[in-house]
């Protein structure tokens, strides 16, 4: 097996520990990111437990570009190069639209688009050649949500960078592609502030689509690991819709 040392931010929940999990199981080192210390380091030691236990935590909020500076900073100095990252730490915060606000946009836009763009930025002098870059996007860039106009502008901002990216960074062998998961059972319904009726209602509504069932993080895991491998080497600039059918 060849094994390879991949970044996965945003690696203490969901669909970031699913594919941590994943790629710890097929025996690649991993570094992950956390916010919170306690949640950081419980889930490194979970993902080292299915692995050959080479988990680096690194805690960095994806919100502050002075964190994510240090850490490449770090990372770099340590002489540690990567095979690929998985920009996966994102943040859903529905508002109406009559009800907008400037900190709404400018939370969620540092978190889900100046996160990965300086995220991928900062960590160039990191990443060998070739290397895989997996952008956690969003069904929300095909298909229209009430209350979800910034966060969908938000995945489709860095999409489009991505797009140009794909060409500005080939000569060092990086490649761009994206996953846009469907809506998949995680903590991020909760922290959107839904209550449990309403997390009830959403995942009994998805009985409606193709797939008739609400999707699971392991699902993103795996597609997230076959855009990392070799496998995928001649995609380009690729969306990859993990959403059971819910935009047809
Ligand atoms: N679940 C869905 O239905 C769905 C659908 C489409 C796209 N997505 C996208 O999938 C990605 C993962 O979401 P998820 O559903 O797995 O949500 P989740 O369970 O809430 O996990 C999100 C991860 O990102 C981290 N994170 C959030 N804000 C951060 C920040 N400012 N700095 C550093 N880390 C931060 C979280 O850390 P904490 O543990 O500290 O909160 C957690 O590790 C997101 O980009 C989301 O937009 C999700």
């Amino acid at each position: 097996m060849n094994q390879k040392h991949y970044l996965i931010t945003g690696a203490t929940a969901g669909i970031g520990l699913a594919t941590a999990k994943k790629l710890a199981a097929s025996g690649h080192r991993l570094t992950i990111t956390g916010r919170d210390t306690q949640r950081l380091h419980s889930a490194a030691t979970e993902i080292a437990l299915l692995g050959d236990g080479d988990v680096i935590p690194q805690m960095c909020d994806f919100g502050d570009l002075s964190q994510i500076t240090t850490m490449a900073k770090a990372l770099h100095s340590d002489g540690i190069t990567f095979d690929g990252l998985v920009l996966n730490a994102g943040i859903f915060l529905p508002q109406p639209f009559s009800d907008l606000t400037e900190a709404n946009v400018d939370q969620t836009m540092a978190v889900n688009f100046k996160g990965p763009l300086f995220t991928l930025n900062t960590l160039l002098p990191c990443l060998k050649h070739p290397a895989s870059v997996v952008f956690v996007s969003s069904l929300v860039v095909r298909k229209a949500f009430e209350g979800a106009a910034v966060y969908s502008a938000s995945k489709a901002a860095f999409e489009a960078a991505a797009r140009v990216l794909n060409l500005e960074l080939a000569t060092k062998g990086i490649r761009i592609n994206s996953i846009r998961p469907g809506v998949t059972a995680t903590e991020i319904q909760r922290k959107a502030g839904m209550n449990e009726e309403q997390i009830a209602g959403l995942m009994d509504a998805m009985k409606g689509t193709p797939l008739g069932r609400v999707l699971a993080p392991e699902e993103m895991g795996e597609a997230i690991a076959y855009l990392l491998s070799d496998a995928s080497a001649g995609m380009r600039d690729a969306y990859l819709d993990i959403d059971g059918g819910h935009a047809l």
